[in-house]
């Protein structure tokens, strides 16, 4: 289930800039601070509403389902947790942002496997477990099946998809070890 330490935020006594500086998918945007943000916008708000970035969905909107993950600075993080505000000089990916060769993505649309069945249904979900899939990978690139069911726990599949999700993980493991390790 969710964790409190997946906010993207760093110091929240600091005082909030007038501009901001994000990397958004590999190209860096300055935003100021009550006109381009607000200072209680999420990150999430702040994606889908300003860039466009509706890979990432919203569900819960409160930190307890995981599909609104994105990458920021290498890590998983809850994007309708983590205010934008606070983000100044970091970078973020959203699933637009990854190849679309990228092994976990070709996992994921290919699981179909007896005993384990496919990685979506819905596909609701799926944007935020290949994001936290992908972080999870960059950190530790040849999971086992313990890890990366505990690398998931944060996030939900109300269609039920679990094993699928877990082995399509798994697949991506061995796919990018094949090639040569990890990113
Ligand atoms: S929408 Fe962010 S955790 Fe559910
Ligand atoms: S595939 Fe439907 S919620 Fe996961």
């Amino acid at each position: 289930m969710i964790r409190a330490d997946k906010r993207g935020g760093k110091d929240h006594a600091r005082p909030k800039p007038e501009t901001i500086r994000l990397r958004v998918n590999g190209a860096w945007h300055e935003l100021a601070v009550g006109r381009d943000v607000s200072q209680a916008e999420t990150l999430s708000h702040l994606l889908r509403e300003r860039f466009g970035l509706t890979g990432l969905k919203l569900s819960c909107e409160e930190g307890a389902c995981g599909a609104c993950t994105v990458i920021l600075d290498g890590k998983a993080v809850l994007s309708c947790m983590t205010l934008a505000v606070e983000l100044d000089g970091r970078s973020v990916v959203t699933i637009e942002g990854l190849p679309k060769d990228d092994p976990v993505i070709e996992a994921f649309a290919g699981q179909c496997e007896p005993g384990y069945g496919t990685a979506l249904q819905c596909g609701y979900c799926t944007p935020g477990f290949v994001m936290a899939s992908r972080a999870l990978l960059d950190e530790n690139p040849a999971p086992t099946p313990a890890e990366i069911k505990e690398g998931l726990s944060g996030n939900l599949c109300r269609c039920g998809c679990y094993a699928g999700i877990a082995r399509a993980v798994w697949h991506a493991s061995r796919k990018t070890a094949a090639k040569g390790g990890g990113k």
